[in-house]
């Protein structure tokens, strides 16, 4: 039998998956590491085991305790998996900018989740550090993990995630590319790729917001460099222990925006469904390799959750246009197309008992090529001149036959105001116009040429 003896046991071994479209025009080889494979569906499933671990070694957690821990979610659900595993209580703290699914898969896998204000200096009381800090000075046997600092975070990935890229990669590894929340992920894998190849470049995708950019380049903390952001899970307004400079060469500032728009075309053009902070890394690494990366070269890009958990956010697309991340376009309605129109507003018809020849000579007077087929009362079927000449060359007899023998369905009604948008998607060659009724009832028709011509305007 081939099993698992927990799901913990799952963690790691996560796949390298080579990007083919969104590095077009750029030389080499863009590999990305797919860390959603880990049960909990990020990256941090490593550092959760691996802190908890070590926790246990060194006393710090007894049977029964409670972990507490300050986390955007992914460290959360990974410490939950542990603590399931393990017989272990949580209580996570979570900044209030956090998604609603990250809070609610925390409380589906049974933690308790206190959400507290983002907008508030970390010293500040209030602050998701300084409640999670408080609990666990107040709660017996309890443990605080405290991904920033604790090193078992760096230590995790320099154990797993930094020898696996190295064997996936057969040391063919040039450029590593990873977002810098913690720094544990850059900084663990870095340290131990570069001791087996000290040639190797670490680029740290960063966020507007953040000061981890300024920090490398000139050795300030800058606290002007601070002010609110939305990707998650990435950036800081601290220095966590888990970030190790000496092993990132460069810091790359990606703006929530174009983090979010790579997210999406990770999702749809490279079949990669995964979370706000890939696309940061993604974009950072597009934007490094398009200057720097030379035919042989391979980067390892690290993409560390997955896309359920932003479902209401960037694959929402009244949510990415309520914040200028998606253009807003106006397109004209049924009813402006309608309005627009100059001349007779009487639609034409044919009777469904005129004979195919007169019809076609009232198409041809009219310059359409579809109307709608009559039957004095209500619109019974269509007629499509394409599809007329096919049968008349078939069969020059049918013109004395009536319409009614050959006529289609009727063509579809649609409402006044839906969009060209909408409407365009109604046509086709099956569907060759639309009808809709205005507000004193009468009929319009609404050809694929008016959905070009309100386009083209
Ligand atoms: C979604 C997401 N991406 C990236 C990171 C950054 O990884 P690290 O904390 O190892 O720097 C985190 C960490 O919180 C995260 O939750």
């Amino acid at each position: 039998m081939k099993y698992y003896n927990s799901i913990i046991d799952t963690i790691g071994n996560t796949p390298l998956v080579r990007i083919n479209r969104l590095n077009k025009g750029i030389k080499g080889t863009i590999l990305a590491k797919i860390e959603y494979f880990n049960p909990g569906n990020s990256v941090k499933d490593r550092i959760a085991v691996k802190m908890i671990d070590d926790a246990e070694k060194q006393g710090l957690l007894k049977p029964g305790g409670t972990i507490i821990e300050g986390t955007s979610g992914n460290t959360g659900m990974g410490l939950a998996l542990v603590a399931i595993d393990r017989g272990y209580k949580c209580i996570f703290t979570m900044a209030d900018k956090q998604s609603k699914e990250k809070i609610d898969i925390l409380r589906a896998v049974g933690a308790e989740v206190v959400v507290c204000p983002t907008n508030v200096e970390p010293s500040d009381p209030r602050s998701y550090y300084a409640v999670a800090q408080r609990l666990n000075s107040e709660i017996a046997n309890s443990f605080y993990p405290n991904q920033y600092d604790n090193l078992s975070n760096f230590a995790a990935h320099y154990e797993t995630t930094g020898p696996e890229i190295w064997e996936q990669t057969a040391g063919k590894i040039t450029h590593l590319v990873a977002g810098v929340g913690t720094g544990g992920t850059i900084s663990g894998i870095s340290k131990y790729i570069k001791e087996q190849k000290p040639s190797l470049i670490t680029v740290g995708a960063d966020t507007y917001g953040s000061v981890f950019k300024k920090y490398k380049e000139t050795g300030i903390f800058d606290e002007n460099e601070v002010y609110p952001y939305l990707t998650e899970g990435i950036g800081e307004d601290i220095l966590p222990k888990n970030v190790d400079f000496s092993v990132i060469d460069a810091f790359l500032k990606v703006t929530d925006k174009d983090a979010a728009i790579i997210t999406r075309r990770l999702a749809r053009e490279e079949g990669l469904f995964v979370g706000w902070s890939c696309g940061s890394a993604m974009s950072a690494a597009l934007e490094y390799a398009k200057e720097h990366l030379k035919e042989d070269d391979v980067m390892v890009v690290i993409l560390p959750d997955h896309g359920t958990r932003y479902l209401g956010k960037i694959y929402n697309d009244t949510w990415m246009k309520e914040r200028g991340f998606l253009e807003q376009r106006s397109f004209a309605s049924a009813k402006d197309i309608i309005a627009k129109r100059s001349g007779s507003p009487m639609l034409i018809t044919v009777d469904k008992n005129e004979s195919i020849g007169n019809a076609v000579r009232i198409l041809s007077r009219a310059g359409i090529s579809q109307v709608p087929v009559y039957d004095g009362d209500n619109i019974v079927g269509s007629l499509d001149d394409a599809k007329v000449l096919h049968l008349l060359i078939e069969n020059p007899e049918i013109k004395e036959r009536p319409v009614a023998e050959i006529m289609e369905k009727p063509f579809r009604f649609v409402g006044l105001d839906n969009t060209v948008d909408a409407l365009s998607s109604l046509i086709d060659k099956n569907n060759k116009a639309l009808l809709v009724r205005d507000e004193y009832n009468h009929i319009h028709i609404i050809t694929q040429h008016d959905l070009l011509m309100a386009l083209a305007n």
